[in-house]
Parts: structure tokens; C-alpha cells; sequence
């Protein structure tokens, strides 16, 4: 419900914190840091600290515990990225962003994308390979929004408005990928796409990290917001407030019964389903007679789908060429239209949003996907011949 009337907010455009005046955002990932890059940063930084997020969690325990229901919590341990990243260095960056900056052998690299990744930004530089974070791990400052904040003993506060911009997540959330023959190929734009629409309304925070009033740190004052930690991942009221399903019964040409599916992006700023490509929404219907059974199917596929030479689709770094992106945009709505079987009694309408296709997850030895519902109605249908 809270989730809900942030993103209703969202979408008033009630928030007037817009970055329309921010640099245009340009991150190429056409060359990654090298090692010797990462050597001289980390010299640089010879003094870095980085504490794990239990030690975070002794004063902000809240944090900690959505902290780790999130995808960020698992950004260097799970199954998909362990299969496809198979110790390649050049994930390293954004999936451990912490290396290169304190020693390699820091159990803190399996925290992903941990607490002090985050609030020890201090910038990230446009003109640098993506992520092209900078971090400040020497001094003992966590970088937040509070910018009244004393912080305690065990750190200072550092007063970031950075931290409430599109643009902390940018570097990040920012991937192209150079195929074999140099094309670069779009593999996570979110950024990109909510900077297309002029990067006014709501920011990733307003709606990834919508909060209510609570402490910050146990036993100080009680502010107005606690961030949320745990919408960066896929969360079903999200999912669901973010598209709309409207499925309805239609005349076709000569006289075809059809059945009519509209599908609106209603509620993300950034094109969906977001993030890595491969990323997709399974829209199938089935049709079902009086006695129960099926007679008839139809699916579409919304995604954006990288191949090989093949045409086969393949995980980004085997990809070749972008096959299509028929993802929906934001605002867009995109109607489909079926030919219903004769003597179909109710269409069953699914939408599932699917983390990546059968065949990538066999070709990278995981387990077959398993959907999660966003929305799921039934149509009835009279019989033409009573
Ligand atoms: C240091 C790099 C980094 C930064 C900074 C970062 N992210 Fe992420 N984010 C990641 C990585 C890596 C993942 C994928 C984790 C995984 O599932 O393996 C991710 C996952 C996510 C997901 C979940 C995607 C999914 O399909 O499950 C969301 C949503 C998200 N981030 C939003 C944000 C927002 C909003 C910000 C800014 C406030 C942000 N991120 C900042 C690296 C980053
Ligand atoms: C000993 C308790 C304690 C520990 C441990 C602790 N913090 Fe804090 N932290 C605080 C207090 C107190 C505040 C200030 C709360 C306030 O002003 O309401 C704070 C504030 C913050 C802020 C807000 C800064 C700003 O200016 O917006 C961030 C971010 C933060 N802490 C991150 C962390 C991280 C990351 C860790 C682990 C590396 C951590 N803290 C560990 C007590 C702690
Ligand atoms: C992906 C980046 C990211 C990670 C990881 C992350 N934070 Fe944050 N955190 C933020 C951002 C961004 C804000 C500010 C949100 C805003 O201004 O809307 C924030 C805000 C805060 C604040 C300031 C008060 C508030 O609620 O706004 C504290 C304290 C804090 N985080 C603690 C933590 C702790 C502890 C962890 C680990 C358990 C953690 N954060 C992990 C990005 C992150
Ligand atoms: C107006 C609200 C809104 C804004 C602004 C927004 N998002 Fe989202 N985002 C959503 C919704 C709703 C979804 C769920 C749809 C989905 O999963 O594809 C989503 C999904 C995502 C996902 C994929 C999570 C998943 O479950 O697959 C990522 C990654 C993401 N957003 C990143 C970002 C980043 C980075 C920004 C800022 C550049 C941003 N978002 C701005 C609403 C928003
Ligand atoms: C520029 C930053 C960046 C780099 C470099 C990067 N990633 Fe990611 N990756 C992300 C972000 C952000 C997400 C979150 C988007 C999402 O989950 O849909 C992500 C998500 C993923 C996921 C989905 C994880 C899950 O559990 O669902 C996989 C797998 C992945 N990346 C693999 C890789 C591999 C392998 C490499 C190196 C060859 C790599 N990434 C390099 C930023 C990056």
C-alpha cells in the first residue's frame, strides 16, 4: 500500500527533485578497468577500510535486514551471475565494486554490492569506463542524504546530495558490450532510458527506495524517512503496479471472435521488463472448452534478445548482434490480438516475468526458470452455437 501511493505519487509527478540538469550520461564499457588500472587505484587508496554490513546492522539493523533481501545482497554469489561470470574480472566493477580498493582476499567482496560500496561514493565520473565509481574508504565517512547528521563514534556523516540523484545508480546501472565484431550492444540502459524523458518527476530512489519515518540508527531521534533497502530486486508489488492488464472480448474482421489483451506501462519511468537483457515477460493465454480442456494456446514474449552467429539467444557476452527489444516503454501501451478457437468457454490470460530464457539457463547449466505472476485474469465466452 505504501509502495503503492509512492509510485501513484510517481507518476503525479509530485516529485520536483529532477536532474534536468545533470551532464548528459555517457558510459561505454569498451574498455574496463585493467588490472594495472586496479593495481594504482588500490595504491592510491592504500588506507581503505571497508566494514561488512553486520557491522553496519549493530546500529542500523533495519538497513541490514532488507539490505540482504536484495539483489544487491547477492551481486557476487548468485547462481545466475556465479554460472555466467565464471571468475571474469571484467564483472568485478559492479559486482564487487569494492575490489581493487581494499585487499582481494576481504571476505567483504562476497557481501556484492555491499553498504560501504554505496555510501562510500563520492562520485561517479562520466568520462571513466563504466561504473566509474570513486570512493573515499579512507576517512571514515559514510556519504548519505542526511546532511543534519552528526553520524557517532563509529563514523562521520558526509552530507551527499548525490545520493538522492538518478545518477548514483547510473554507473552502475549503465552496460554496453563490445561483440566480436565491435558493435557495441546494449545490455542494461534503465539509466539511459529514464534520462531520455528528460530526467525530470521521480528519481531511482523515489521509486526503488521509498521510505517511512523511523530511526536511522538505533536509539537517535526518529527522522521522516528510512530509506527502503529491499525494492532492488524483483518485487511483485512493484511488478504489478508498474503494468497494466486489460484483457476484452472483440468482433475481428469477418467476423472473427477475438480476444483483445492491452498491456501498459504504467508505473517504472525506464522501459520493461528493466535491467539485463534477456530479462522478459511471458504474456500466454489458453483456451478452455467446456469440459475443461484446452483447446488452443497462444504466448508473446516481451524482451530484449542478444544471439550468436546462430541466431540463437545467448547471454551478453557471447552475443553477436541484438536480435530485437520489444520491451514496453515507458507510458507505452501495446495491444495484442488473438483469434479465439471455436468452442472455448474462458481464456486463461498469464503474465509472468521470467529472469532469463530456458535456453540460456540449460547453456549455463542452471536450473529450467521459474516465473513469478504479475497478473493473471479470465475471460468468458459465450458459445457461438447454443
Ligand atoms: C556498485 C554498483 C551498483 C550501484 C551503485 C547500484 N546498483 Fe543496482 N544492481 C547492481 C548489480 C550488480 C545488481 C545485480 C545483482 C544480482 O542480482 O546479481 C543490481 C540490481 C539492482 C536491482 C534489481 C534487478 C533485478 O532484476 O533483480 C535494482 C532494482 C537496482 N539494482 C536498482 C538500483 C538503484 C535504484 C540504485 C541507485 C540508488 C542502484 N541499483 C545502485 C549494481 C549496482
Ligand atoms: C555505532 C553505531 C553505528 C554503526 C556501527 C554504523 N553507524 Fe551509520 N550512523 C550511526 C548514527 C548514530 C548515524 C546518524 C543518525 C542520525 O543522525 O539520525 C549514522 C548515519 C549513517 C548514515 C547517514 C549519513 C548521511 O549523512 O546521510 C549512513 C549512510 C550510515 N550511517 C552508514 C553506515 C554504514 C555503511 C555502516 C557500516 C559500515 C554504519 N553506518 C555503521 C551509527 C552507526
Ligand atoms: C545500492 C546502493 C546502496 C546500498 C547497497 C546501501 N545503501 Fe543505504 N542508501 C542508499 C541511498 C541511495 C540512500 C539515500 C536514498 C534517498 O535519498 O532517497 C541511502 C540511505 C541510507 C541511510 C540514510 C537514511 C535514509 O534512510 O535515507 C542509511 C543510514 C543507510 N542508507 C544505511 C545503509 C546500510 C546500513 C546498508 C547496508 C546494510 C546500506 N545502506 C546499503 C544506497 C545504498
Ligand atoms: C516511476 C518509478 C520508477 C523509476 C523512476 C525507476 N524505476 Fe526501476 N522499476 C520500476 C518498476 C515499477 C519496476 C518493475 C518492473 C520490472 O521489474 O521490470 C522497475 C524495475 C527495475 C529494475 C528491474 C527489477 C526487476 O524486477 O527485474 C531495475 C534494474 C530498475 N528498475 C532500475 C532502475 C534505475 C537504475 C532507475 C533510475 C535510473 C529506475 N529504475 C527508475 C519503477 C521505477
Ligand atoms: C557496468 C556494471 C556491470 C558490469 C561491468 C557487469 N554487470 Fe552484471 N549487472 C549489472 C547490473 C546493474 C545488474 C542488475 C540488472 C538486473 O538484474 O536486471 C546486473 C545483473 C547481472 C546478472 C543477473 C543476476 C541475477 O541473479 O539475476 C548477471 C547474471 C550478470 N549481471 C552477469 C554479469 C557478468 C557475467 C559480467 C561480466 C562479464 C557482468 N555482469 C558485468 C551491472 C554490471
Amino acid at each position: 500500500m505504501r509502495l503503492r501511493l509512492g509510485l501513484s505519487f510517481a507518476l503525479l509527478g509530485i516529485f520536483a527533485c529532477g536532474e534536468a540538469n545533470d551532464r548528459s550520461h555517457k558510459h561505454v564499457s569498451r574498455n574496463m578497468f585493467t588490472k594495472a588500472e586496479l593495481r594504482k587505484k588500490s595504491k592510491r587508496n592504500q588506507r581503505a577500510v571497508a566494514r561488512s554490513s553486520a557491522r553496519c546492522g549493530e546500529c542500523h539493523g533495519a538497513y541490514e535486514r532488507t539490505w540482504k533481501a536484495s539483489s544487491h545482497a547477492k551481486a557476487a554469489t548468485s547462481p545466475y551471475f556465479r554460472a555466467s561470470a565464471n571468475g571474469d574480472g571484467r564483472c568485478a566493477p559492479c559486482h564487487t565494486p569494492l575490489v581493487g580498493e581494499i585487499a582481494d582476499d576481504d571476505p567483504i567482496h562476497e557481501e556484492g554490492v555491499t553498504c560501504d560500496a554505496c555510501h562510500s561514493i563520492i562520485e561517479v565520473n562520466d568520462d571513466a569506463p563504466s561504473p566509474g565509481l570513486i570512493f573515499d574508504l579512507t576517512a571514515s565517512i559514510k556519504y548519505g542524504p542526511l546532511c543534519d547528521s552528526e553520524g557517532s563514534y563509529f563514523h562521520r556523516s558526509g552530507c551527499s546530495p548525490l545520493h538522492s540523484k538518478s545518477r548514483l545508480c547510473a554507473g552502475c546501472h549503465s552496460l554496453e558490450w563490445p561483440s566480436p565484431n565491435g558493435e557495441m550492444l546494449p545490455v542494461i540502459t534503465d539509466f539511459d532510458e529514464w534520462s531520455a524523458k528528460g530526467g525530470r518527476g521521480a528519481t531511482c530512489q523515489d521509486c526503488h527506495m521509498s521510505g517511512t519515518p523511523g530511526e536511522v540508527a538505533r536509539g537517535f531521534a526518529t527522522r521522516e524517512k528510512i530509506s527502503r533497502h529491499d525494492l532492488f530486486g524483483a518485487d511483485e508489488e512493484l511488478l504489478r503496479a508498474s503494468i497494466n492488464l486489460r484483457a476484452s472480448l472483440r468482433t475481428g474482421e469477418e467476423g472473427s471472435r477475438d480476444l483483445e489483451v492491452t498491456l501498459t506501462n504504467r508505473g517504472a519511468l525506464h522501459s520493461i521488463p528493466a535491467g539485463l537483457a534477456g530479462r522478459r515477460f511471458v504474456l500466454s493465454i489458453n483456451f478452455i472448452d467446456i469440459e475443461g480442456r484446452s483447446v488452443g494456446q497462444a504466448a508473446r514474449v516481451y524482451a530484449r534478445i542478444l544471439v550468436d552467429a546462430q541466431g540463437r539467444e545467448v547471454f551478453f557476452t557471447e552475443a553477436r548482434a541484438l536480435r530485437e527489444d520489444n520491451r514496453l516503454h515507458p507510458g507505452e501501451r501495446r495491444m495484442e490480438r488473438f483469434r479465439i478457437p471455436p468452442s472455448t468457454t474462458i481464456a486463461k490470460v498469464r503474465l509472468e516475468r521470467f529472469a532469463l530464457a530456458p535456453e540460456v539457463a540449460a547453456r549455463l547449466g542452471l536450473a529450467v526458470p521459474q516465473g513469478s505472476l504479475v497478473h493473471r485474469t479470465d475471460v468468458i465466452i459465450e458459445s457461438d452455437n447454443p
